[in-house]
């Protein structure tokens, strides 16, 4: 808003792309006129890996919409933190009014978020957190209780196994160092050290994406090593390891023999648990752009705003999943 004067070519990025990977970071763009009353927004997304990136993509366009009073400038850093550096000192020369940021790891944001706030520009951070020595960098967060997320998919293993005189785990993680990947695997590896029946039989790197999740656990399932359930951070990685354990024979869910816990529960994971072929679905809401809108209006207005604010979550099982459920999904 108090800055939209400062850009010759007012840019509106209306990112269709990230529907399909493989894309490039920035959108069609149109020219306007000059509206002073828009709120700039640039936003750093991680990129398009999953359903639940996209969802996410999704709410954050429509909610920071012109109709809503801003101007929303998209980069989709395509998993690459380096572009996420980028876009977001781009954004900084553009001078936008506030830098939204979805950042890929916890790590390694000092430096440009310095540079943001010698700018004067706030950030918002969503989804993921980023580890930063002076908190200050950023004005707020809101996402998901990621380690909360863990300790329900091991409450649930807790009571489903509490019979078994072993517990034979494989762990399929998300991108490494994300802290959804971080806060999951947490919760994972404490139980496993509480419960001396327990054993991780392989950690497999899936980077939060179908095809690297149907990899690596094609290629695990070629060792001929047996587990009982299969721990898996994301959506999009358990439909890959579907794949491979169809290709296998290998059968899964309610009636198979390998028991599947999945993290996000979009739509498409929502109807694999009520066919009885996921056994767990612990939710990861995406949803966040409504949220971050009321952040940056109580911002404008000069209040105060939360530092952490964490989104509510629940978790559905193939036995108590109902068709009405999935029907309500919006993502
Ligand atoms: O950070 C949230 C995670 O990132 C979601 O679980 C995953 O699907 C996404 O890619």
């Amino acid at each position: 808003m108090k800055k939209a004067g400062c850009s010759c070519v007012l840019i509106i990025l209306l990112c269709c792309m990230f529907f399909c990977t493989g894309c490039t970071g920035v959108t069609a763009s149109r020219e306007t006129g000059i509206d002073e009353d828009l709120v700039v927004v640039g936003f750093s997304q991680v990129g398009s890996e999953s359903d639940w990136r996209l969802a996410n993509t999704s709410s954050m366009i429509s909610a920071l919409s012109e109709g809503n009073g801003y101007r929303l400038l998209f980069d989709n850093a395509k998993q690459k933190q380096e572009n996420q550096y980028r876009a977001i000192r781009n954004f900084i020369q553009q001078d936008v009014d506030y830098i939204v940021l979805a950042p890929i790891s916890e790590t390694g944001w000092d430096s440009v978020l310095r540079e943001a706030r010698a700018a004067g520009i706030p950030v918002i951070v969503v989804d993921r957190q980023v580890s930063v020595e002076d908190d200050s960098l950023y004005r707020s967060w809101v996402g998901s209780d990621f380690y909360q997320e863990g300790k329900t998919a091991v409450s649930w293993m807790e009571k489903e196994f509490a019979q078994a005189a072993s517990l034979r785990i494989l762990h399929l993680q998300g991108t490494e160092g994300a802290t959804a990947q971080l806060l999951r695997s947490l919760a994972l590896e404490q139980a496993v050290s509480r419960h001396r029946t327990w054993s991780v039989e392989a950690v497999l790197k899936g980077e939060f994406t179908e095809a690297k999740g149907y990899e690596v656990v094609r290629d695990f399932l070629e060792t001929g090593t047996d587990f009982d359930v299969l721990y898996s951070e994301n959506d999009n990685m358990t439909f890959g390891a579907m794949r491979a354990l169809d290709e296998a024979g290998i059968t899964y869910g309610r009636d198979g023999r390998v028991k599947i816990i999945s993290f996000d529960a979009v739509r498409k994971a929502l109807e694999f648990c009520l066919d009885g072929k996921i056994n767990l679905c612990v939710e990861c809401n995406p949803l966040h752009g409504p949220r971050v809108d009321r952040l940056i209006r109580n911002c404008e207005a000069g209040e105060p705003v939360q530092k952490f604010s964490y989104v509510e979550e629940t978790s559905f099982t193939c036995d108590t999943i109902t068709r009405e459920m999935v029907d309500q999904r919006e993502y």
